[in-house]
Parts: structure tokens; C-alpha cells; sequence
């Protein structure tokens, strides 16, 4: 059987309620992405392409962000068992074979998807994904007689033998779909928690005869998300997987530990990248980039051979080509910094257009908003922005321009004209001396009385 046609149950519903959160607890993020979407990105990577996913009530108007899974909602949460009797019941899973992962276990790898499902098709009627974490703690036990799984038992009804045994439940199995069906139709929830375990199934397979097997997998992939200090070590884990993967592939990180990669960070080959910078969602880097330390990245395209920061900040829709600059500072949001333009100390560039091989001098601000709508501004190719000049948007400087340090530029500059706006200079020829004289004087007077 091909793990096309292995349905997945995605168990999405639990309350989540050690996270302590508002947030359901399968919608806290790794890296960017939900810990759910983590799962199911796992399942595609393994070809297991149909799944359903069981979600509380509280995210019941969410099926569409999960099509083209199905989504059942489970409203009384009373256990995993019940939670994959509800999909069984609501869903014609036929004569495939089911695998049930948990959506708080983001971090299984396919290469463990695919050892257990092989596991399964050797013959067994069931197949169970265990681990050895250092701590068991509140995992359940796999209780195993040579190859076979006789029965798995929760921590809380473990006894303290049963406790000692460090081979644990993953959660993760698989079954033919009318024997799973059967077998979760007759559980009963008789234990501490008053649930109806999902791991109660082995002993019930075990009493009809039917053989059970597991396989093992690694810790770092098998950790249940189910406190916030959960969320921070598969964080950690998950980021040393992508900082690996990065290098492989040809970037420098000067100091993986304080790079921080998202789910979807791509990069071209021989990127050079500083210490301390964040890579958040939707960002695409090219070829031969330059990144200094201490930059935050969020949805930005940088093209290749551009040099970035150090202190750069690239909010949503920044857009830099080939070969442009963008220096310490300097926050760009929502627009384009055309091929060689240079963008280099204590800037704003936001809703705009910086034409090719433009130069922007210190301190330039986009005055974008006016605290009711949003406004463009366009800088030609090959101009010259003054330090410290203001563009109020909407304004077009235009192709070979030079606005004037300290321009207030509110209306648009044509082609190849200087703009300035400065009051001007009256220099008073020697007075300084006398004006000091005078200020001391005052301060001296001041300080006797006191
Ligand atoms: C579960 C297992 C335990 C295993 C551990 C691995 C059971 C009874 N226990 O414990 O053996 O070692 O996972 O991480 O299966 N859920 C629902 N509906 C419910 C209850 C839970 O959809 O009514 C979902 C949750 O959203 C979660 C998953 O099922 O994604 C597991 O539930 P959780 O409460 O975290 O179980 P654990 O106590 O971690
Ligand atoms: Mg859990």
C-alpha cells in the first residue's frame, strides 16, 4: 500500500489549557508557522496527502485554512480517543490504513513517518511510534513483550513499575481504518483523567489477537508541545534543523546560535550572515548578499550582491534589487530600492520607490502618512536626497534630481532640477566670543545668590 493511501487524523482539539493561553494551543507558532501546519507540511513531505483534522469548537469556522483537509469539529473534548472516534464517524476511511499524529508534535520528520508506516505494512494491525526522552515525566509508557506493544499506560494510572519504564508514547500510530474504528467504538474512560485514552486501543487490539509493533523514533522529534517551556525547546531544536540546512546550502552564519530562521527563510548560495539577526516569515534572499550583525527581516525580497546593515530593519514589502545598500538605521517598509541605489544611515523609506543608483543621504524621512491614508513617494533614477531632507507623500522627486540638506519637499522636483527649502543663512561676524562672555556671566551671578 503507498502512503498516498494512508489517511491522516490530525488531533487539533485539545484545550490546550497548560499553555495558559487565549490561543488555541495547536495554533502557537514554531518558526513562523502553527504548530498544526508543522505537522501536516510533515505528512506531505512523507506523501500522506489526505488528512483530517479534528479541531475544537473555538476553531471551528477555520476549514478553510486547512482545505483541502478535511476538518471535523470535536465539541465535547473527553480525550484522544473520543477525538479520533469523532473523525472515524464523520469521515468513509474505507479499507486504508489511518495514522494518527498529534498536532502538538510539530516536529516529526517524514524519514519517521515512513519507518512507521513500513512497520505497519510488515504485517502487524498495528504500528506505535515510541521514543526514549531523558525525562518520561507525564508520558505514557509503551508496556512491550519482545516485538510486540501489549498495552500502553498513562502516567497518571502508571504503577511505579510501570513508571520506570523509559520507552514512551510518541502518540503517533497507525491501523488499518475498521479495526481502529472498532476498537476506539469500545473504549471506556474507567481511569484518573475520566478520558477516553486513544492508547487504550493496543490493549483491546492485543485481547481480539491482533498483533501490535512499534518502532522508535528520536527525542528531538518527538517532543509534545504542552507548556510554554515545551514550545521554547522544540524552538531551539527546530532552529538548529534550519540553521544546518542553511549552511548546507551555502551560507555563512557567523554565529548560527543568535540567527534566528523561519519556517520559509529561502536563501541563494555564498550569503554572508552577522550575528544577531531575525529572519521572520516570508523572507527570500539572494546570491553573494552581504548581511552585517543585529538585522530584523520580515516578509523582504533582497536581491543579489545587495549589502544590508548592520541594524537594518526590512518590514513588509521592502524590496531591494541587485547591488543595492541599505545601511545602519535604516527601516524601509513597502517599497522598492531599485538595483545599486544606496540607502545608508538613519532612514524611513516607506510606500516608495528609490530609483537605480539613487542616493539617499542621513536622516531622510518618507512622511508617508498623514494620519488618515497612506502615500507614495517616487525617487527617479540617479538622484540625490540631501541629508536630512523630508519627502511629504504623495511626491516624485524626478531622474537625476538633488534635493538640498534639510529640504522639506512637499511638492514634486522635476527631472534634473535642485530643490531646496531652507530659510537663509545670516552669519553675525564676531559675536560668539561676546555671546559666551555674556551666558557665563549669568550663570556666575546665579550660582552666588544660590
Ligand atoms: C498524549 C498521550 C500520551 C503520550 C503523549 C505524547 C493519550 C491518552 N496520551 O498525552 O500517551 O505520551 O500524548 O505527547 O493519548 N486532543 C484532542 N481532543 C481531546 C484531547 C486531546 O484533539 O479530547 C489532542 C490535543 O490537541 C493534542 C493531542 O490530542 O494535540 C494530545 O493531547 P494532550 O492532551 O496533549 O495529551 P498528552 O497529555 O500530551
Ligand atoms: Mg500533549
Amino acid at each position: 500500500m503507498s502512503n498516498a493511501q494512508t489517511i491522516a487524523i490530525v488531533l487539533a482539539a485539545g484545550m490546550g489549557t497548560r499553555m495558559k493561553s487565549d490561543t488555541p494551543k495547536v495554533m502557537h507558532q514554531l518558526a513562523g508557522l502553527p504548530l498544526v501546519d508543522h505537522v501536516l507540511s510533515g505528512l506531505a513531505a512523507a506523501g500522506v496527502s489526505k488528512a483530517i483534522v479534528v479541531v475544537g469548537p473555538e476553531m471551528a469556522d477555520q476549514a478553510d485554512r486547512f482545505a483541502p483537509h478535511a476538518t471535523v469539529v470535536q465539541t465535547d473534548r473527553l480525550g484522544t480517543g473520543h477525538a479520533v472516534k469523532v473523525a472515524l464517524d464523520a469521515s468513509d476511511v474505507g479499507g486504508s490504513d489511518v495514522l494518527v499524529v498529534f498536532g502538538d508534535t510539530p516536529l516529526l520528520t517524514p524519514e519517521t513517518i515512513n519507518a512507521l508506516l513500513d512497520c505497519r505494512q510488515a504485517g502487524a494491525a498495528a504500528a506505535v511510534l515510541g521514543f526514549r526522552p531523558p525525562d518520561p515525566g507525564a508520558y505514557g509508557r509503551l508496556i512491550t513483550q519482545g516485538d510486540e506493544v501489549s498495552r500502553i499506560v498513562e502516567a497518571a494510572d502508571a504503577s511505579p513499575e510501570e513508571l520506570s519504564v523509559n520507552l514512551c508514547n510518541s502518540g503517533v500510530l497507525v491501523a488499518g481504518g475498521q479495526k481502529l474504528k472498532a476498537w476506539v467504538n469500545a473504549l471506556k474512560n474507567d481511569n484518573t483523567k475520566g478520558e477516553y485514552y486513544l492508547t487504550d486501543v493496543i490493549a483491546l487490539a492485543q485481547a481480539d489477537g491482533d498483533s501490535c509493533t512499534y518502532t522508535e523514533g528520536q527525542v528531538d522529534e518527538l517532543i509534545g508541545i504542552n507548556t510554554r517551556a515545551d514550545l521554547a525547546v522544540a524552538e531551539g531544536i527546530l532552529q538548529d534543523r534550519y540553521r544546518a540546512s542553511a549552511m548546507a546550502g551555502g551560507v555563512t552564519l557567523k554565529d548560527p546560535s543568535s540567527t534566528f530562521l523561519s519556517h520559509d527563510t529561502a536563501f541563494g548560495t555564498d550569503v554572508d550572515v552577522g550575528p544577531f539577526t531575525v529572519f521572520g516569515p516570508g523572507v527570500t534572499v539572494g546570491s553573494h548578499v552581504t548581511i552585517k550583525g543585529f538585522c530584523h527581516f520580515e516578509n523582504a525580497t533582497i536581491g543579489d550582491r545587495a549589502i544590508v546593515g548592520p541594524y537594518a530593519r526590512l518590514r513588509p514589502g521592502a524590496d531591494l534589487a541587485t547591488e543595492a545598500h541599505v545601511g545602519n538605521f535604516v527601516e524601509i517598509k513597502n517599497a522598492r530600492i531599485e538595483e545599486g541605489a544606496k540607502v545608508n544611515h538613519l532612514t524611513y523609506i516607506g510606500d516608495a520607490r528609490v530609483g537605480k543608483g539613487a542616493n539617499v543621504g542621513a536622516g531622510t524621512i518618507t512622511a508617508n502618512y498623514d494620519g488618515f491614508n497612506k502615500s507614495h513617494t517616487d525617487i527617479g533614477d540617479g538622484a540625490s536626497i540631501g541629508s536630512n531632507t523630508v519627502l511629504v507623500a504623495p511626491v516624485k522627486v524626478g531622474e537625476g534630481a538633488i534635493t538640498g540638506a534639510g529640504a522639506v519637499v512637499r511638492k514634486d522636483v522635476p527631472a534634473d532640477a535642485i530643490a531646496t527649502t531652507e530659510a537663509a543663512q545670516r552669519n553675525r561676524e564676531g559675536t560668539a566670543k561676546a555671546y559666551r562672555a555674556q551666558r557665563k556671566a549669568v550663570k556666575d551671578s546665579k550660582s552666588k545668590d544660590g
